[in-house]
């Protein structure tokens, strides 16, 4: 399917190769302007790359909550995990980002864990085994350094008395004519799923619910989360008194192969925060490229970054410098940088990121009850 027009983006399933100005039309969100980016520029001292790059290139209504913000109402961040297995390297995008959001405009973040979700969409996953995934990713989450006084990590299965309050509140708003024309249910999805959207939405309104006053939300994620938004969250919040929830909008950190996401379904084109590293060298090493069939047409007619996931790969985690990573891409346009080197330095850069973040995952194994909320 590559160079196609073709692709799909559901909370569920990413496929092809997505047309990102287009999805913005689709789903109705807003590209982030130089003007929101001048605006986020004054809080920080430098910009995030992720931010720079536009690989947060959507949103809603975040012109709106900086504009909350500047008038002193401070927002709250939400964000999350469907505990499917173990964390990959593109769940860290969204997340590293939420940590920039959360150090720079100093404020709170609720961290949902939907184990009801993965246990619901996945017929050979017990509750137990969700819940052991939930508790495995949440290291990686403690290991990214987020403030243990502002985040509050909750699993929906041991939070459920606070949050069913809130999502039947949602619930009883939402037809099943609408979950369905939203999520593709069907007559065999069992009715689980089709009431998970509402414990999905539910922390969106849990500050303002626990503070009784309206607190703005700010959901950074990548796209193929929006649906929970758009068709629940934000047509729901007037319905029951509160602001709608605001989002950012990442890309998706490719997989190792010819198209679509980083994504556990595929584990050999998917890095883990776990791979020792002789399993990421191995991984890269067999990645697609952007590159040529030899090493003399290489050189003569260069390769191309814009197709290649070593390349993403560096853009969206791995080389934070401008200049370095605008070096990458023409050294690669020029054939001056074979795809052998490239790959080599990568897994380079990727080792010695995952050995640290392993050592502060075996750190966060004492750390988890400061963070987590259960009823
Ligand atoms: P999940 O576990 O599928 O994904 C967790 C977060 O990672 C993002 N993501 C990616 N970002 C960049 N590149 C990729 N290849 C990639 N793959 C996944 C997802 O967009 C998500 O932000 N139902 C949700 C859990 C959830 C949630 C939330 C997510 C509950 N509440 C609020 C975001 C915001 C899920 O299964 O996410």
């Amino acid at each position: 399917m590559v160079n196609t027009d073709e692709y799909v983006v559901t909370p569920w399933e990413v496929k092809g190769n997505v047309n990102y100005d287009k999805l913005i039309q689709e789903f109705g969100t807003y590209p982030i302007t130089d003007k929101i980016m001048n605006k986020i520029e004054k809080y920080t001292k430098n910009l995030h790359p992720l931010l720079k790059r536009k690989i947060f290139f959507s949103h809603r209504d975040l012109d709106w909550i900086l504009k909350k913000y500047e008038l002193g109402e401070k927002f709250f961040l939400y964000t999350g995990r469907g505990p499917s297995g173990q964390t990959h390297l593109g769940h860290l995008v969204p997340w590293m980002f939420t940590k920039y959001l959360q150090d720079t405009f100093n404020v709170d973040l609720y961290f949902q864990i939907t184990d009801d979700e993965k246990f619901l969409s996945n017929s050979s996953f017990s509750l137990n085994k969700t819940k052991n995934f939930a508790y495995d990713n949440i290291l990686d989450i403690i290991a990214l350094g987020f403030d243990p006084k502002k985040t509050f990590i909750f699993l929906n299965t041991e939070y459920s008395k606070t949050l069913y309050k809130i999502a039947i509140n949602i619930a009883k708003h939402i037809t099943f004519s609408t979950a369905k024309s939203v999520f593709g249910f069907a007559n065999h999805t069992n009715i689980g799923m089709s009431f998970f959207p509402a414990l999905q939405a539910a922390p969106c309104f849990l500050p303002s619910v626990k503070e009784n006053k309206n607190i703005p939300c700010l959901i950074p994620a990548a796209i193929d989360q929006d649906p929970y938004w758009r068709g629940i969250a934000r047509a729901v919040a007037p319905k029951l008194g509160y602001y709608k929830p605001a989002q950012i909008h990442s890309k998706f950190m490719p997989s190792l192969s010819t198209e679509g996401k980083m994504s556990a379904s595929d584990p050999n084109t998917a890095i883990f925060t776990t791979d020792a590293p002789e399993i990421v060298e191995r991984k890269i090493m067999q990645s697609f490229t952007g590159g040529r069939d030899t090493i003399k047409e290489q050189r003569e007619l260069g390769g191309t970054p814009e197709i290649c996931p070593v390349y993403h790969y560096y853009e969206f985690l791995f080389e934070m410098n401008d200049t370095k990573l605008t070096e990458i891409y023409n050294d690669c346009r020029q054939g001056h940088l074979l795809c052998g080197d490239n790959k080599f330095n990568l897994t380079e850069k990727i080792n010695l990121f995952l050995t640290n973040h392993q050592k502060r995952r075996e750190k966060a194994l004492n750390k988890v009850e400061d963070f987590i909320l259960r009823d």
